[in-house]
């Protein structure tokens, strides 16, 4: 991103771009129990915001969704204030595999937690694992926080059950490589790449008037941003890296400022700028990203269509990511100031206008369940 100022000496001209409604598979809303941090309107404008039509919501809430009765209570809230489409994942627990499998057709799919992360929900013991990947439907979606040396048990378990997994935010070398074994292989794991990291490494510091960044408690995010090396590596190996996905994980400034700065970056809005920046400089492809953000997240996801439905990007609009200008109510971003090229400036959700020139305009509650 050192090339800002050329950026934006580039000569602008209008250029339209029309995408489809794109799908964020990896998205913590934050309702019930956490709705200082965003909640179902909140995280529904940012999505519109950023040109995202489908949002599928992680369980790791207060209390976690885990039971028939947690699954309404994100389920209500939902289809009272949602604006975008969503679905709602069930979290794997210790006592919840025959449950988590009954309630699967009204689920996004399952998340199972085997490392470190925000919140209650977490499998340390391997032998949890078995019960959920002998029950869960195989047509529906497995989702694996793992990494490194979990994430090569988990596609172990995905070849000893024949059972297709989806593993989430892909940060290092040595997992993107492992992923393109497994599909050589012939083991049907797929996997996404969060944009931060993509474009920021470890060697991110907190300098005030830096790019970005605040406090030390602003670079906390699981997993943990990587070396230039991971970063690299996940650039060369974009045919292995089947979606892109924010992890939006937002927590307020004054939590990630605080005494125990919990781990999230909020995503939902800086998604596609970046991504287009990236179209910009010639790393990718615009196919590129509506395969990534679009194609393979319907099919994995079995997503229902969205007839009329496409985002109208602004091509060649360059301006400076501001947190001040977001719709999620974290009220930050670690790409505060960063130059990009590519502005969301329509977004028509079933023929109606969701989102125009900066306004929110689809309604609470006119989101659809996608199952
Ligand atoms: C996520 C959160 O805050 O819920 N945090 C994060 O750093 N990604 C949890 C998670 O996705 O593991
Ligand atoms: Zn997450």
């Amino acid at each position: 991103m050192d090339d800002n100022a050329e950026r934006l000496k580039k000569p602008y001209t209008f250029l339209m771009l029309k995408l489809p409604g794109l799908i964020d598979p990896h998205v913590h809303v934050r309702e019930p129990g956490q709705t200082h941090k965003e909640d179902w309107d909140t995280a529904t404008q940012a999505a519109l915001a950023g040109g995202v039509t489908t949002i599928l919501a992680m369980p790791n809430t207060k209390p976690p969704i885990f039971d028939e009765a947690t699954l309404e209570l994100a389920l209500s809230a939902a289809k009272a204030k949602a604006r975008c489409d969503y679905g709602q994942y069930i979290g794997a627990g210790p006592d919840n595999p025959d449950v988590a499998a009954s309630l699967a057709p009204k689920a996004a799919g399952l998340k199972m937690y085997l490392d470190s992360t925000f919140g209650e929900l977490r499998l340390d013991d391997m032998t949890l694992w078995t019960p959920h990947f002998q029950k869960f439907p195989k047509s529906a979606p497995m989702v694996m926080h793992s990494e490194s040396r979990t994430m090569a048990a988990a596609i172990l378990f995905s070849a000893i059950y024949d059972h297709p997994i989806h593993i989430a935010h892909v940060s290092l070398k040595e997992e993107i490589l492992l992923i393109k074994a497994a599909k050589e292989k012939g083991i049907k794991v797929t996997c996404e790449v969060c944009p931060h990291h993509l474009f920021l490494t470890s060697s991110l510091r907190p300098s005030p008037s830096g790019r970005g960044v605040g406090g030390e408690g602003r670079t906390e995010v699981r997993p943990r941003l990587a070396t230039k090396e991971d970063v690299d590596s996940l650039w060369i190996n974009l045919d292995a890296i089947d979606c892109f996905a924010t992890d939006h994980a937002p927590h307020t400034l004054a939590e990630k400022d605080g005494e125990n700065p919990p781990p999230g970056f909020p995503g939902l809005e800086t998604l596609l700028p970046l991504l287009l920046t990236a179209v910009d400089d010639g790393r990718l492809t615009i196919d590129d990203v509506v395969q990534r953000l679009s194609t393979n997240p319907k099919r994995i996801f079995h997503l229902p269509d969205q007839p009329e439905t496409w985002v109208e990007v602004d091509e060649n609009a360059v301006y400076e990511i501001k947190a001040a200008d977001q719709f999620t109510r974290c009220g930050w971003t670690p790409f505060e100031g960063w130059k990009v090229r590519g502005k969301v400036r329509k977004v028509v959700l079933r023929g109606k206008t969701a989102f125009e020139d900066g306004k929110v305009l689809a309604k609470p509650g006119s989101g659809r369940n996608v199952r």
